[in-house]
């Protein structure tokens, strides 16, 4: 089974972009089941109903969160509604939404799972103790395949929590820093890992963000109104081959596509 991930899908051209291409990129590379990260979709930042909804639309099955997911709280009815929209599983339980769904797929359960890192981050629950259980329950569940999106800042923390999956999920991903790493592979117990898928936003951009508001912001410390960056925009994931009966990740395919 072909499974496609994205990484932070960031404001309208972000999702224009991503409606136009994802039919397209799932058709040609045979995808049959995929993953976007959704946190930024919102205009402005957060993720509301409709950018939800667009990015479900243009062919996402399970939507991912992180620390911009609760940004909105007109958003947080349709976290606790829809289940295939996903907020980071370490937040405390009183949080709106749930941290990890499993899709049925008739022959075969695929079970995903989505964390946030606590370096440079909030101090919620550790993420290597929430995997545990996550795990647990998917393998409760009789789940063949999990998936693990680590919304995390910090490269030493998501490889660690990556290399402490293997062999027990089928792809580990990390999402967040907007910028796609040289490091796709399949660790030595089986599991496809990235440690960031990047971003589907503008390529000229910090984070989605035109350059200058961001060196502004850096430079002088002063309140700065972000703006999105416009232009040519970046879709960038990863495509991980599992087998459907051992779970194991056996190819990956890097997605670097300028539009
Ligand atoms: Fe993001
Ligand atoms: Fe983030």
């Amino acid at each position: 089974m072909k499974i496609l991930c994205l990484g932070d899908v960031v404001s309208k051209l972000g999702r224009e972009t991503l409606q136009k291409v994802l039919p397209k990129i799932r058709q040609e590379k045979g995808i049959d089941f995929c993953i976007c990260n959704g946190e930024n979709s919102a205009d402005g930042n957060g993720i509301i109903k409709q950018t939800a909804d667009q990015i479900f639309n243009s062919g996402a099955d399970v939507i991912t969160g992180g620390n911009h997911t609760f940004r909105r709280k007109e958003f947080y009815e349709y976290l606790e509604q829809n289940k295939f929209c996903l907020r980071p599983a370490n937040y405390g339980e009183a949080a709106p939404g749930k941290g990890m769904c499993i899709y049925d797929m008739g022959r075969v359960k695929i079970a995903v799972i989505n964390l946030m890192g606590v370096v440079f981050s909030e101090a919620i629950e550790n993420p290597f103790d929430t995997l545990d259980r996550c795990i647990e329950n998917a393998k409760d569940e009789n789940c063949k395949l999990i998936l693990v999106d680590f919304h995390a800042e910090a490269t030493a923390e998501k490889k660690a929590l990556g290399y402490y999956a293997d062999g027990r999920v089928s792809a580990f991903f990390g999402t967040h820093t907007h910028t796609q790493t040289n490091d796709l592979q399949i660790f030595e117990g089986g599991t496809g890992y990235i440690t960031d898928l990047g971003m589907c936003g503008a390529k000229h951009s910090v984070l989605g963000i035109k350059p200058y508001l961001a060196i502004e912001k850096q430079k002088y410390h002063l309140p700065v109104r972000f703006e999105n960056a416009e232009g040519e925009c970046l879709i960038n994931g990863a495509v991980f081959e599992v087998d459907e009966q051992t779970g194991k990740c056996t190819g990956t395919e890097l997605v670097n596509i300028t539009v």
